[in-house]
């Protein structure tokens, strides 16, 4: 048994319409709080497509605290980012360089053209969470993460030094170093990226569903990662990244980027502090070092888990004519009770 409080997801993708619907009644089984990604079919860059998306959810919500983005780029306006962000509507802004991921085609090409967003987010406190790759044409994939610390985020750092800055979803240890070096900026964890490596993804066979953006990296890589969080160091915390597409877009001729983990991830993770008799830091990676990271308070109820094994993992989640594939590591499953 194990007792933790429930947990936060800190980067996550609800999508939108009904998918959105079946998707946030999952992570209201799993989640006390999660922060949500605004890249939309039309990505959430203002305040009336903010509104439409936060009545659409809010309305479909139990009682997980939803933490909302605003997808960043040369259109927003800093007058209305500014009356949003009087009312409380959005919690931080999201990055996405163009053409990184995923419904990025009007993510930012030139981030010098965004100091006045930069300086807007740095004078209110607003949270900059950031897709740390950099895209060109004919570069490396495996460089991409690299070459993004080294020419875009160590700009931002320089240029704006008290803005608070989440580097998402890392997966090198070059963007540990990075983060452990700088002030005000903590990273994004997922569960794909601590428990699989290119051996996994494919070594053997090719596994569609673990494709996505940042790819997976070699085992040094990841061996980096599951020191770090393991350690329970406070700059590294949960997001899953959940992104869920269709089976018909991933078991097909271009495979979408993205993995959905929300049904299975927080067994997974425990499964993994378990196995490295490190129960104790799992509050830390969880809950604690990403609220403290936002300075958000958080429920201190705890909730207990079992272990099971044998247990029967649903592959796939119907979804109309269609399914999602659920993503799952470990044979063992942690059930709440
Ligand atoms: C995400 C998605 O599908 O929205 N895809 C992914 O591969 N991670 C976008 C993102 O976070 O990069
Ligand atoms: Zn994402």
């Amino acid at each position: 048994m194990i007792k933790i409080f429930k947990p936060c997801d800190f980067h996550v993708h609800l999508r939108e319409g009904d998918l959105a619907k079946q998707v946030l009644a999952e992570n209201n089984k799993q989640f006390q709080k999660i922060l949500i990604m605004p890249n939309l079919n039309i990505p959430i860059t203002n305040s009336k497509l903010l509104n439409k998306y936060r009545k659409h959810l809010l309305k479909n919500n139990k009682n997980l605290e939803i933490l909302f983005t605003i997808y960043l780029n040369q259109n927003c306006s800093i007058k209305e980012l500014s009356e949003m962000k009087k009312k409380k509507l959005f919690f931080s802004v999201k990055l996405y360089p163009k053409n990184a991921t995923t419904n990025s085609s009007s993510g930012v090409s030139d981030i010098k053209k965004m100091t006045k967003f930069f300086e807007f987010l740095e004078k209110n406190e607003v949270p900059l969470c950031v897709h740390g790759e950099h895209v060109q044409f004919n570069d490396d994939p495996f460089e991409r993460e690299k070459k993004f610390l080294d020419i875009e985020l160590h700009w931002i750092r320089k240029n704006f030094p008290n803005l608070k800055i989440t580097l998402e979803h890392i997966t090198t240890k070059d963007s540990i170093d990075f983060v452990k070096q700088h002030n005000l900026i903590g990273a994004t964890v997922t569960t794909h990226h601590l428990l699989e490596n290119t051996y996994t993804f494919f070594g053997n066979h090719l596994k569609p569903e673990l494709f996505c953006k940042p790819i997976i990296k070699n085992a040094k890589h990841q061996q980096a990662l599951q020191k770090v969080v393991l350690s329970g160091h406070k700059k590294f915390f949960f997001g899953s990244d959940s992104a869920p597409h269709l089976k018909s877009k991933k078991f097909t001729e271009f495979c979408c980027a993205g993995v959905y983990s929300t049904k299975y991830s927080i067994s997974n993770i425990i499964e993994f502090f378990y196995r490295n008799k490190k129960q104790s830091n799992l509050d830390k990676f969880l809950t604690l070092n990403g609220n403290n990271h936002y300075n958000l308070d958080y429920y201190r109820e705890k909730i207990t888990f079992r272990r099971n094994s044998n247990y029967k993992f649903k592959r796939f989640s119907k979804f109309k004519n269609d399914h999602l594939i659920n993503y799952n590591f470990y044979k063992n499953f942690w059930s709440s009770i």
